[in-house]
């Protein structure tokens, strides 16, 4: 699959990995790019820069959790790009609170309805107007935590395990009603923890403080952009950053217990989260 000359779609592109998604696709040679977030004036600065590198970029204000709004969002874009080839679901939220210690569970229904409902409320309203052929890619964010079960993220993991399961099923339906030459790719990219906001925005779940996380530990932006992009391309299933995870993801259910411990460990030496004792 080549991007140059394809039109594409990122949620989530006012920060973080959407935005550098968006000028990635810009400097691939993507014709049109569509930017959908809430902050319609960092769009704006995302558009520019896109433009800069030769794409025709629109910044359209959305919130994913928001069906009218993603509704006349998908109105405003496709009146320009007629056709989406690429449709990136990457808006995205996190949290750091151990279960035990929840003060306010609306902040897990928030966390879901972002993370679940706002990848499909996109979805439902492009979908149509995307060629039913193999080089169509529907990319969906989700995260390592949508793999294994990760401390002080149960709405979090929850959230992105969903996804695999809604993907898988989306998959299935293509291949039924296209067939294995036409079904559009459905890629679910995996990434680790990258440096952007999501790590320091992280719902409280009524508490003062979230984990924190060493962000020396993060890959940069830019080289996980680069990384989805390319599985983008490859129309990866299962899109992971390193062969370590992929490992993880086909013998989690052989051992578990042994996964387990060895993810505890690892979050052990990148985070710190505080305990309230709230139950
Ligand atoms: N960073 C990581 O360590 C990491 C690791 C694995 C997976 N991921 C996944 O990567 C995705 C992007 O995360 P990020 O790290 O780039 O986070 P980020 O820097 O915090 O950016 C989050 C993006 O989501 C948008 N967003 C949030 N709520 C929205 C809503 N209701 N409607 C529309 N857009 C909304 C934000 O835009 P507005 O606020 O302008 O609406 C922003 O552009 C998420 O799905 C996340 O789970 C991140």
């Amino acid at each position: 699959m080549d991007l140059r000359g394809k039109r594409a779609v990122v949620t989530g592109a006012s920060a973080g990995i959407g935005r550098e998604l968006s000028l990635q696709l810009a400097d691939r040679g993507v014709a049109k790019v569509a930017l959908l977030a809430r902050r319609t004036d960092l769009l704006q600065e995302v558009a520019a820069e896109c433009s800069a590198k030769g794409a025709k970029a629109l910044a359209v204000r959305c919130d994913v959790t928001d069906r009218s709004s993603c509704e006349a969002a998908a109105r405003e874009v496709l009146a320009d790009l007629q056709q989406v080839d690429v449709l990136i679901l990457n808006a995205g939220m996190s949290m750091g609170c151990y279960f035990e210690d929840i003060k306010d569970m609306s902040d897990g229904e928030k966390l879901m309805n972002l993370n679940v409902m706002g990848v499909a409320n996109v979805l439902h309203y492009f979908l149509a107007s995307m060629p039913k052929v193999r080089d169509s890619r529907i990319v969906v964010v989700s995260s390592v935590s949508g793999v294994v079960g990760v401390p002080f993220r149960t709405f979090y993991c929850a959230s992105k395990w969903a996804l695999h399961g809604f993907c898988a099923a989306l998959r299935a339906e293509f291949l039924e009603a296209y067939g294995p030459d036409k079904a559009p790719k459905v890629v679910v990219t995996c990434p680790p923890e990258v440096g952007t906001s999501l790590n320091t925005n992280r719902l409280k779940f009524g508490n003062e403080e979230t984990a924190q996380f060493d962000q020396k530990a993060a890959l940069p932006v830019p080289v996980a952009a680069q990384m989805i992009l390319d599985g983008t391309v490859k129309g990866d299933r299962h899109h992971f950053f390193a062969k370590f995870w992929s490992w993880i993801h086909t013998f989690y259910p052989c051992c578990p217990a042994r996964i387990e411990d060895l993810i505890v460990k690892g979050v052990r030496k990148s985070h710190k989260a505080p305990r309230y004792g709230n139950m």
